[in-house]
């Protein structure tokens, strides 16, 4: 199976990517646009024409869109930006995809509901809060409107091995690795449940393999605010000088609204593919510390 990978540079998109190209029988040609790696190739969903491979050639059977501008504050300042990189690039994968009669797997948030009583399953009311959350949404109802073949999997709290390390596990292991003295400030009311993007990549592989359509939510079923996440993760160093200062959401001053008790159910998932098991951040950290 001919997959295309949009956004192979970013988290999801190069955990999609790895896992595909070891694990299944595909052949992966990822992307990405500002940050070039080894191996990706340069598309610009705006401009496919000035790709550096040959899309007509390659005919995607797969077209797995991760490409969004994902800055939640940034996108609450930016709204025509966040538009553009979320709801029109997600309009034009949706033509590449009838181009090719590719199937569509687009990823999608937990933003999109108002994080009144999460976790939430796919068919509960969805009521963004930002503009981050109405672009998804917005996103995700196009691909439902034009009814391509299509996959919608919804996530959040994605963490994993990343180039550029920029998930917040990631960015809380760097900071205990340098041994600085240092107060985060962290939200005590934000709760959602963490994926490891490598997990993405598996579900993904298999939700594709067995030709399941529509929207699904992956989580590890874990539930943490991002302080317990924080303290999860940093008491794999205990000799740290890191501390964490927990605080209501309404004292940090963040520009967009957060959905307060956010995350997803895997329910669904879980009852189609019994056999899975999702990874836990203790297994993410036991893994990359040998503990
Ligand atoms: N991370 C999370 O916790 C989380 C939670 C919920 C939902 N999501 C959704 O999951 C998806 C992936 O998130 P992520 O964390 O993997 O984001 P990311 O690391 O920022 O990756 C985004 C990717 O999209 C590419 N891209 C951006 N603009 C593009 C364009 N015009 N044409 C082609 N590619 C473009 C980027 O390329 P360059 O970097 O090379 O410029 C990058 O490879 C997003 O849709 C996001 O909304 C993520």
């Amino acid at each position: 199976m001919r997959v295309f990978i949009i956004g192979a540079s970013g988290l999801v998109g190069n955990n999609c990517m790895q896992y595909l190209r070891k694990n299944a029988q595909c052949e992966v040609v990822g992307s990405h646009y500002s940050f070039a790696t080894i191996d990706t190739e340069y598309f610009n969903v705006f401009n496919p024409e000035a790709a550096t491979f040959d899309l007509d050639a390659f005919r995607p059977e797969v077209i797995v869109h991760t490409g969004a501008l994902t800055h939640v504050d940034y996108c609450e300042t930016h709204p025509e930006e966040s538009y553009h990189n979320t709801v029109e690039s997600t309009a034009a994968v949706l033509d590449l995809a009838r181009k090719y009669g590719a199937l569509l797997v687009y990823i999608s948030s937990d933003y999109v509901f108002d994080g009144r009583n999460g976790p939430y399953a796919e068919e509960d009311p969805v009521n963004p809060l930002s503009v981050y959350g109405r672009h998804k949404l917005q996103a995700e109802d196009l691909i439902r409107a034009a009814a391509p073949a299509h996959l919608i999997l919804r996530v959040t709290n994605v963490y994993g091995d990343e180039m550029r390390g920029k998930n917040f596990v990631a960015f809380l292991i760097r900071e205990a690795r340098k041994q600085e003295e240092k107060i985060l400030r962290l939200p005590s009311d934000q709760f959602a449940t963490p994926v490891n993007a490598y997990d993405i990549g598996r579900a993904c592989s298999l939700l594709i393999r067995d030709g399941k359509r529509g929207l699904y939510h992956l989580s590890a079923g874990e539930y943490f605010s991002r302080v317990q996440l924080a303290e999860k993760v940093l008491h794999y160093f205990p000799d740290i000088r890191l501390r964490i200062r927990a605080l209501p959401t309404k004292k940090l001053n963040q520009d967009a609204p957060r959905p307060l008790k956010g995350g997803l159910k895997n329910d669904k998932f879980l009852a189609e593919f019994p056999e899975f098991r999702f990874s836990t951040i203790d297994d993410y950290m036991r893994e990359k510390h040998g503990i």
